[in-house]
């Protein structure tokens, strides 16, 4: 691998320890992928934020111990809790000294403590083309997908040494050639109410994630209206499925304005179809409670958006929590500050609903909370409930979620891709 004389120099050490381990990885990491140099990124998401194991929290405090510090504009992705209300949380109070350690390493390293999976709904957006190094897979499907900009899936650990170093090995999706597509999937039978339910977007995501799994797929036939908070969950959907890091919307992903572009001028050697029955079928796999009984809503995997909220607002609007159900949203700091400006926040905690920040319900605290069963309007949520929590999951709609928060039952309308 070449290397410039600044790059050795900082392998000599001459930039401190913190910076030649950094490089040392990035480098390693590099040969692994037949990178040929390294190159400079214009910002990092750091994905190891949430305390899971004791070696991240190690590697991130001896690297802050160490004197590093970020060498490019810096996100954090969010800490398992909610790192101001944990008590309403219920995060039993040894637990969160080691939250709170390691949300100290990043703040020692100058990261910027935007604790949110949704980066690029609070003012983090890189521009097309621009070349980053974003952990997170949802946000980095997002960031290849939807802006264009370029970063590979990075992995925990891998995101704070480009964080110090500022570089990444030149391989992957940072790479043109590598951003070709692979297959085709084409959207057949789907109708205009379909593609208006928004329930329809992380189903599809996840059924074109296991079909893609880590190549680059192009998908055809999404329409042009398709809302931001719609892409989003269909990527997190398909991020979770599936290896998913760039998949091509075609008229939608600015490299990706026709078919053509997807395959960078050639012609797609594999064609696939999704029909509305694959989405039935996947949405029927996300259902794992035993009995109508729910006693946790769970909603903003990844983060909600303010336009989320209105329309959660809306939805609930005259009604209440049921007293059995607690029913929890997921938001960054940001996003709860404007809600909390204009009332929303207010509105919603009358109805009984708790809004949260930092955090991921993945991570809820398990003995504090005896729940029985989940109910969620996230695909990827859904997904990993059961298999990382062992908690029975029911995806639905946001409606189907507020009526069966009101009513401690669940209820769910027929889907329109369900058939008879
Ligand atoms: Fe975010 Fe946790 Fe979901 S990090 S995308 S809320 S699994």
């Amino acid at each position: 691998m070449y290397l410039t004389d600044e790059e050795k120099r900082i392998l000599d050490g001459d930039k401190g320890e913190a910076a030649r381990l950094a490089l040392s990885i990035l480098v390693d990491l590099g040969k692994l992928y037949g990178a040929e140099t390294l190159m400079p990124v214009s910002q990092v998401h750091i994905d190891a934020t949430l305390y899971m194991v004791d070696a991240g929290l190690q590697f991130a405090e001896k690297m802050a111990s160490l004197g590093a510090k970020a060498a490019v504009p810096t996100s954090l992705n969010p800490s398992a809790i909610d790192l101001i209300r944990w008590k309403e949380l219920r995060v039993p109070p040894e637990e969160l000294i080691k939250h709170q350690r390691l949300a100290s390493a990043y703040l020692t390293m100058q990261a910027t403590p935007t604790w949110t999976c949704a980066p690029y709904q609070q003012g983090i957006v890189p521009r097309f083309g621009e070349q980053i190094a974003w952990g997170e897979s949802n946000a980095i499907a997002f960031a290849n997908s939807v802006i264009g900009a370029r970063t590979n899936r990075y992995a925990d650990l891998m995101d704070i040494c480009a964080a110090i170093i500022g570089k990444v090995p030149k391989f992957g999706l940072h790479l043109k050639r590598n951003r070709k597509a692979k297959l085709l999937i084409e959207l057949k039978g789907f109708t205009t109410p379909m593609f208006e339910n928004e329930a329809l977007y992380p189903l599809l995501g996840c059924v074109v994630g296991e079909i893609a799994s880590d190549q680059v797929a192009a998908v055809s036939g999404i329409p042009s209206a398709v809302t931001f908070d719609n892409l989003k969950g269909f990527l997190a959907g398909a991020a979770s499925s599936g290896a998913v890091a760039l998949c091509h919307l075609v008229g939608i992903t600015p490299e990706a304005q026709d078919v053509e572009m997807c395959f960078q001028g050639d012609r797609p050697k594999r064609v696939l179809q999704i029909t509305p029955k694959m989405v039935a079928d996947h949405e029927q796999r996300l259902q794992s409670a035993k009995d109508d009984n729910i006693d946790w809503i769970t909603v903003g995997c990844p983060h909600y958006s303010p336009a989320e909220f209105t329309q959660l607002l809306r939805l609930v609007e005259g009604k209440r929590v049921h007293q059995s159900v607690a029913f929890w949203v997921f938001t960054s700091r940001t996003v709860y500050a404007w809600i909390k400006e204009n009332s929303i926040l207010k509105q919603l905690t009358d109805a009984g609903i708790s809004v949260f920040t930092d955090g991921c319900p993945l991570q809820y605290p398990r003995k504090s909370w005896n729940f029985s069963a989940a109910m969620t309007d996230s695909a990827k949520f859904a997904n990993y409930c059961y298999s990382q929590t062992g908690l029975p999951v029911i995806f639905g709609s946001l409606e189907d979620c507020v009526e069966s928060a009101v009513t401690g039952k669940i209820q769910r309308r027929k889907s329109p891709w369900a058939g008879n």
